[in-house]
């Protein structure tokens, strides 16, 4: 899918890897549509990036009527400039890490559960499920009728996942776990669905890990020893709506790191 002149809608795109995607999009062409909870912030992209291509709605995508509303308003916006939508992106993720069970015998409460789980994986599907009646009505494009792709972000932590990580790694291993039946699903359509999983990757989410947590974690990375930046990850993001070979997988983007069990 080529990216000029195309629209693309971002969950989480106010910040971190998501803005960074929109970012890298914008500066091929793309039109940027904002989906996030962060309203200032989400503004304020929409000033970086210029009004002409980009809008901000505010989702929490755990609000089922909020993500209707903005996919509306955001088809509302695509009618106007005439730029079909190209693909989507549901880069919105928490953290919340948690023990399942911790040192007073106590387990993990449930809506912490329900929170983590609310955002990363009911979120995603309702997000992807409600995008996908207006991707359908995109014009095939090209020989092989492609409609448009969609861009799922699990992590390491789907494989790897560390102590405390219980949640966040059941939310990402499904969001895994999503990817071929999506992709088998839209097949006929012609979209396709690309999973990217990074390690740790600079972002606002990271930015409040304790000093120890980073330390220990950059003691076991392979090559390059550092943090993943926006930057990398959007450069994959941009390259799984570009390549149309790209179907049905997760990718992970962690320069061979494997998450310790031990900090
Ligand atoms: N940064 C990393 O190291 C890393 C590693 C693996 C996976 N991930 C995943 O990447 C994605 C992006 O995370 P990030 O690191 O850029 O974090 P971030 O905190 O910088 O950005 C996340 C964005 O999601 C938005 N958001 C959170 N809850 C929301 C909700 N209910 N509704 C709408 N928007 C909501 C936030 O407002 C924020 O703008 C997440 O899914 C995260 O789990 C990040």
């Amino acid at each position: 899918m080529h990216i000029k002149d195309r629209t693309f809608i971002i969950t989480g795109g106010s910040s971190g890897l998501g803005l960074a995607t929109a970012r890298e999009l914008h500066s091929h062409g793309g039109y940027i549509a904002i989906l996030d909870m962060n309203t200032d912030a989400g503004e304020e992209v929409v000033k970086e990036l210029g009004s002409d291509r980009s809008r901000f709605f505010e989702v929490d995508v755990t609000d089922t009527d909020s993500i209707a509303n903005a996919l509306k308003g955001t088809s509302a916006w695509v009618k106007k400039t005439g730029r079909q939508i190209g693909g989507v992106v549901s880069a919105a993720g928490v953290g919340n890490p948690g023990k399942i069970i911790d040192r007073h015998n106590e387990p993990l409460s449930l809506s912490s559960i329900d929170f983590v789980l609310n955002i990363n994986l009911r979120g995603t599907l309702d997000f992807v499920r409600q995008a996908l009646p207006y991707m359908t009505q995109v014009q095939p494009d090209g020989a092989d009728g492609e409609r448009g792709v969609v861009i799922l972000v699990s992590s390491s932590a789907a494989y790897d996942g560390q102590p405390g990580q219980v949640s966040y790694a059941a939310s990402k291993g499904a969001v895994r776990s999503m990817t071929l039946p999506l992709a088998r699903d839209l097949a006929p359509y012609g979209i396709r669905v690309v999973t990217i999983a990074p390690s740790l990757f600079e972002s606002r989410m990271t930015a409040m890990m304790s000093d120890k947590v980073r330390k220990s974690l950059e003691r076991v990375m392979e090559f390059p020893k550092r943090a993943g930046r926006g930057e990398e990850f959007a450069q994959l993001a941009r390259q799984s709506v570009e390549n149309i070979m790209l179907n049905g997988v997760t990718i992970r983007l962690d320069g061979a790191m494997r998450m310790p069990s031990r900090l």
